[in-house]
């Protein structure tokens, strides 16, 4: 196709090589609603009757209706989403189906698809996110949020902490990456389509109001711009690489805590898989294929990276390869995000050992303790570094109030009869703001969860606008 200008069709290998239908098919829909408003404004223009606008329209609204069955099938003959669909039109509604491409190249039109494909992606990835997060404040809210186990740093015990607060942390994360989705998509606001080639067009056409009816805020104010810049590409796979590395963190710690050493956790056995060989294995493939996820995200970023730089304005066709890492990078990360939430709300969090647990996890609040008697804080640390290196030569316990190395060691706490907080009585003794205790662990959860309303409320009102945006293009007046 388009081969006239030549003498030899194109090689085979090179119309193999060049076809993008693949990961065009998620361009399908965006294709169709482009046109839809391209049609429309060629019509207000003048530049086609109404009856052959009318004629488009019913078929390309057609289209969408089986590019949302599943029923359109892309030919990789007619190398990519653009000239599948033009071809379509046309083999419908012949010569009037040959002016679809009026004033229009495949430049400013792709340009315009990924970013109407993003916009829906990106709703999509939010509400998974929010999802996840949901999944994990429900299991903070409930009785295993109040289970105690040592927090760690440099993965070493550290302090104890109610398991709320530790999945809060996810949540947070995940709070995070909501808001950068959303900005990124709050930045998708400038319509390629109108921009031609590389730098307009001499017929009449009003790029503006095209922008309006596919609901840009603005036209394109710079054609050559418009037709190369992919920074809402870039910008995505970026935040979905962090996002990656969120859910590679949780996958990671839920891999370890499910280990019988852990004993934190118990996957749900609809996510958890056996050996072919050893029958007795709960093994957590998916979390280990999700911490993996962050590998590839963090790949593909790198080399869509790789693909943008040094390009020479405007449009080259590296952007097409550029595209497929795109798209693969965003399926990659809807699919994770999918499967993530039932996991995360089909799991069961165990309760700590009832074996009574040491103390050692409380030396803080021992150093704090003779702190507040008056002892200077690097002092009260080295005694209770000494005591403890002491009670281990010994065999003994740390902090045993029984024994006489704490009377001691520690003479002006055991006598004002100060007693060491348990590991279930740690989290409560810190209650500074953002601190362990049980009503600073809630008061975080309940910003968390005006944060998720208020993106909850954010995706749906968006999800109604692009359906409302939708169904104009396809009946609304001429
Ligand atoms: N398939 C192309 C892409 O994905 C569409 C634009 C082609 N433009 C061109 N001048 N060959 O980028």
């Amino acid at each position: 196709m388009l081969r006239r200008r030549f003498h030899n069709p194109l090689d085979p290998t090179a119309k193999a090589f060049g076809s993008s239908v693949t990961e065009d098919a998620v361009l399908l829909a965006p294709d169709l609603l482009s046109s839809l408003a391209h049609v429309r404004m060629l019509r207000r223009q003048g530049l086609l009757t109404s009856k052959d606008a009318r004629a488009l329209i019913r078929v390309l609204g057609g289209l969408l209706g089986r590019a949302r069955t599943g029923t359109f099938a892309l030919d990789p003959d007619l190398e990519d989403v653009h000239m599948n669909v033009e071809s379509e039109v046309t083999l419908v509604l012949g010569d009037v189906g040959a002016r679809l491409p009026t004033g229009r190249s495949r430049n400013d039109l792709v340009a315009t698809d990924i970013l109407l494909y993003l916009r829906t992606a990106l709703l999509d990835i939010i509400e998974r996110v929010l999802d996840s997060q949901e999944a994990l404040l429900h299991h903070a809210e409930g009785a295993s949020g109040r289970f105690v186990y040592p927090a760690a740093t440099h993965l070493q015990d550290a302090q104890c902490v109610y398991l709320g607060q530790w999945l809060q942390v996810h949540a947070h994360r995940f709070a995070r990456d909501a808001e950068r989705l959303r900005e990124i998509r709050e930045r998708i606001r400038t319509c390629p389509l109108g921009s031609g080639a590389v730098a307009g067009s001499s017929l009449p056409l009003d790029p503006r109001y095209t922008a309006k009816l596919l609901g840009f805020e603005e036209a394109a104010s710079n054609s050559i711009d418009a037709v190369s810049d992919r920074d809402a590409s870039l910008e995505t796979l970026l935040a979905i690489s962090v996002l990656g590395v969120h859910v590679s963190g949780l996958a990671e710690e839920w891999v370890l805590w499910s280990t019988s050493q852990f004993g934190r956790l118990r996957l749900d056995d609809a996510f958890v898989t056996t050996s072919s060989l050893m029958p007795h294995k709960r093994n957590p493939d998916m979390a280990e294929l999700l911490r993996a996820e962050a590998g590839a995200l963090t790949g593909l970023a790198t080399a869509y990276l790789a693909v943008l730089k040094g390009l020479p304005l405007s449009y080259n066709r590296d952007l097409q390869v550029g595209k497929r890492i795109v798209i693969e990078g965003i399926e990659r990360a809807r699919k994770a995000l999918t499967l993530l939430p039932t996991m995360i709300s089909s799991a069961h969090f165990l309760p700590p050992p009832k074996s009574a647990p040491g103390r050692a996890t409380a030396s803080v609040e021992v150093a704090n303790a003779l702190v507040e008697k008056g002892v200077p804080f690097r002092i009260a640390h080295e005694r209770v570094a000494q005591h403890l290196r002491d009670v281990e030569e010994e065999g003994g316990v740390p902090f045993g109030t029984d024994f006489g190395r704490w009377a001691r060691d520690f003479p002006e706490l055991s006598t004002a009869g100060w007693k060491v907080p348990s590991p279930a009585e740690e989290p409560e003794v810190r209650r500074t703001y953002g601190g362990s205790s049980l009503s600073e662990v809630r008061r975080d959860r309940n910003a968390l969860r005006t944060a998720l309303r208020n993106m909850r409320s954010y995706a749906s009102v968006e999800r109604d606008r692009e359906a409302r945006i939708q169904a104009r293009l396809c009946s609304g007046p001429l």
